[in-house]
């Protein structure tokens, strides 16, 4: 049995292209993935460059690998991923012993690329070219009742700190059919809830078979038709295409959880400015405002970046006050680091390391803080959950997630057999990173029929 082993770093959309590529490689050259390095026959780096020590990390595990290499002279080492993507051929000039290069595009070049690197030398690839990798990934296999699904790819947004456009290129949205497609078919496989994936989602315009062209509202209608698929979210989102049809399907549709992710960045107007994200925090907040009239109790989570070039104090204590106002949901900080090629990386970056580093730590302490809150506020209520696996540390427990995406570990009478099924459940405790709950209810299993055909949406 010949084996690959992949690496990923980053978001889900590079956990998606992962599982994809490896879907690939075992139609293509039987390679089976294996969780552990040692005994692969193909070794591949998925990378992310969205952050400094994000690529900082490649390029350290580069660095291990080229005596783990000399060791196994027969294994093929590839790295793909937005790093490659930007730095190419470089890539092999900082470790020629890497066998092949190729870019978030180019996944299904992976198999040719490998054959190239077996009978000659190295093999790079990484060139934007729009949907044909979508066009020749196999159907995905889903693994247990979650998925990812990958609606659009790249970004044209163009935020001055970010280097996503850069590395995936512009937006452009995978065809409404393929999308419904791919979603019937992980629900026949079992799949109870999906992800939609993409930079920015909420821009998502898909051709459909008749020509025209739908958006996210419209897409999530249709899929909230297919039987089995009983949730759905998706991220990420950018709060200036927010539009109220989307809006709207908060209020519609029972499938939709009441739980976004909508990055705001900043708390300060000017930093809005300066990174040109395109809305003001009057704007965000009229937004989330619109979406509590349709979803009472959605639950908001969001991204800030802290010591951005020209923060000042009073910059980032506006940005402590929307935490304080808006009572955010687990949310994600970064201090703010130069990306090569990115606008902002002409500005000084002139928060000192210090300071960035003492007002990410206040404003996790505070976030977090927040979000402990809200699952104290859960004890003593019912949730419906989605089992998705046996509890990791066993006892017999069963593990699902909440609308608001929380673990909840329960005592599973029932067993694994219950895995893929609704639930609802008590929340007796609230821990640091989990909820500890009792089993009231469980939903009858969802067998689809498979005979999905896209005629009109469900009423
Ligand atoms: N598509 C998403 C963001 C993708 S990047 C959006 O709409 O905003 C994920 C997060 O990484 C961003 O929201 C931002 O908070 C952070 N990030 C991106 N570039 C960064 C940089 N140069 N320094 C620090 N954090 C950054
Ligand atoms: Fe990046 Fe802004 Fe797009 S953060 S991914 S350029 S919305």
């Amino acid at each position: 049995m010949r084996t690959v082993y992949i690496k990923t770093y980053g978001c889900q959309m590079n956990e998606y292209d992962s599982s994809r590529l490896a879907d690939l490689l075992h139609e293509s050259h039987g390679l089976v993935r294996v969780p552990e390095p040692d005994a692969a026959d193909v070794l591949l780096i998925n990378s992310c460059s969205i952050r400094e020590k994000a690529s900082e990390k490649l390029f350290s595990d580069l660095g291990r690998l080229q005596e783990w290499k000399t060791l196994r002279p027969h294994v093929l080492i590839g790295v793909g991923g937005c790093v490659a993507s930007q730095e190419g051929e470089d890539i092999r000039r900082r470790a020629p012993y890497v066998d092949l290069v190729f870019g978030p595009q180019t996944l299904h070049k992976v198999p040719d690329l490998l054959n190239a690197a077996r009978r000659t030398a190295a093999a790079v690839d990484v060139r934007f070219v729009e949907m044909e990798k979508f066009d020749n990934l196999p159907m995905p296999r889903a693994e247990g009742p979650r998925a990812f699904l990958s609606i659009m790819e790249g970004c044209s947004k163009y935020c001055s700190f970010c280097v996503v456009p850069y590395t995936r290129g512009n937006e452009f949205s995978r065809p409404f059919d393929d999308v419904l497609a791919e979603a019937a078919l992980l629900a026949g496989q079992g799949v109870r809830e999906i992800t939609l994936l993409g930079q920015n989602v909420n821009a998502y315009q898909g051709r459909r078979h008749d020509g025209r062209m739908a958006d996210l509202a419209e897409l999530l209608e249709y899929l909230s038709c297919i039987e089995g698929i009983g949730r759905l979210r998706f991220t990420t989102s950018h709060p200036l295409v927010f539009g109220d049809r989307l809006i709207g399907a908060f209020a519609h549709l029972d499938k939709l959880v009441g739980h976004l992710h909508l990055p705001v960045q900043s708390g300060s107007n000017a930093v809005l400015e300066r990174m040109k994200r395109g809305h003001s925090v009057e704007e965000y907040k009229a937004k989330i405002a619109r979406l509590r009239l349709a979803r009472r109790d959605i639950s908001v989570s969001t991204d800030f970046i802290v010591g951005f070039p020209g923060e000042t104090e009073d910059d980032f204590e506006a940005t402590m006050a929307l935490i304080d106002e808006m009572r955010f949901d687990l949310s994600y900080s970064f201090a703010y680091s130069p990306r090569p090629g990115t606008p902002a990386a002409a500005l000084a970056d002139d928060v000192p390391r210090a300071v960035k580093e003492e007002r990410l730590a206040r404003l996790q302490a505070v976030n977090l803080a927040h979000a402990r809150h809200i699952s104290e506020g859960m004890v003593g209520t019912t949730q419906r959950i989605l089992i998705d696996r046996e509890a990791p540390r066993g006892r017999g427990d069963l593990s699902g997630r909440t609308e608001n995406n929380r673990v909840v570990n329960f005592p599973g009478e029932g067993g694994s057999a219950l895995v893929g099924r609704f639930a609802t459940v008590r929340i007796v405790e609230a821990r640091p990173n989990s909820l500890r709950g009792e089993l009231v209810d469980r939903e009858d299993p969802v067998r689809p029929s498979l005979d999905y055909t896209l005629t009109e949406r469900c009423s």
